[in-house]
């Protein structure tokens, strides 16, 4: 049997649709033909995002919508209905961390806020679990569908500085698990989960971790990263583009429950 790898005409919605990572994907699902709803925070980003999509000959609806915010969710769920009829793909995209969530040699593990972590938490446990709930909840009418959270490399190996960051990814790679237990078992075996841990990619949330403010060199944990990374570089947003397409497509069928390192061999590099 030929793989089929296509997405050509499912409808995708992708949470944090604007972002670094997240935006790239849109760009290239929607030059495979897929019906793109880019949901977002910010209105402006998430329009600006579906014009040039839409100008290019896609298919593209941005809507504005706070993943931690159950109504918005359900809001936006019913606007992309109205749009498209069904939801094939649900990408969790949204996420990121916060200053004071993280270590530093200026703010200790004492010194982290409550407020903060919270944040973290809410955000990339509780922002994926509610979008997967909702539009889940359409793919288990529908009989059919796959959801792909975005894990990281924090999520699996507890990396230094980002202690709220990792915790709540580890939470989501565990949630995948648990969903498409549940999903299979309760809704349909056509209704698949997993996640994508992608590993250092150089993007704002990250970028003066990394690199020097002023010089543009590696910081010292920059060149650990490298050193621990056999590819020894950072990725390239493009590069999530075929783990996902594989996970979306019917290429993927029997696979439900993974979490995909797409990491330089990171996560398999011991010493
Ligand atoms: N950049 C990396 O190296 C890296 C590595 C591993 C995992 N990740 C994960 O990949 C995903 C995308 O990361 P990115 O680097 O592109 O980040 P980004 O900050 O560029 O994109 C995140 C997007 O989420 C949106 N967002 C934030 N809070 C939101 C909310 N409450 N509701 C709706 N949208 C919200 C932001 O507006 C933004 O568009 C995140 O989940 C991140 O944790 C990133």
């Amino acid at each position: 049997m030929v793989p089929d790898f296509s997405v050509k005409g499912k409808v995708f919605v992708v949470t944090g649709g604007s972002g670094v990572l997240c935006s790239e994907m849109c760009r290239e699902l929607n030059a495979l033909g897929a019906k793109v709803a880019v949901l977002n925070r910010s209105a402006e980003k998430g329009q600006a995002l579906a014009d040039e999509l839409n100008a290019s000959g896609g298919d593209a609806l941005a809507v504005s919508c706070d993943v931690t915010d159950e109504d918005a969710v359900r809001r936006a769920r019913a606007v992309i209905l109205e749009k498209y009829g069904r939801v094939d793909v649900l990408i969790n995209g949204a996420g990121g961390n916060q200053p004071a969530a993280t270590a530093s040699d200026e703010r200790s593990f004492f010194d982290l806020t409550p407020e903060a972590l919270r944040g973290v938490m809410d955000l990339n446990f509780m922002g994926t679990l509610l979008p997967s709930q909702i539009f889940g909840e359409t793919m288990a009418a529908q009989k059919k569908g796959s959801i792909i959270n975005l894990a990281s490399m924090a999520g699996i190996r507890p990396l230094t500085r980002v202690a709220g960051y990792g915790a709540a990814k580890a939470a989501v790679v565990n949630l995948t698990q648990w969903m498409a237990t549940w999903f299979a078992r309760n809704a349909s075996a056509e209704i698949r989960v997993n996640a994508i841990a992608p590993g250092f990619f150089l993007t704002e949330q990250n970028r003066f971790l990394m690199t020097d403010r002023e010089t543009g060199e590696p910081t010292p944990r920059g060149r650990h990263v490298l050193m621990q990374t056999p590819m020894e570089r950072y990725g390239k947003p493009e590069e999530l583009v075929g783990a996902v397409v594989y996970l979306a497509s019917d290429a993927s069928t029997f696979v439900t429950g993974a979490c995909i390192p797409i990491d330089g061999g990171f996560a398999a590099f011991g010493i």
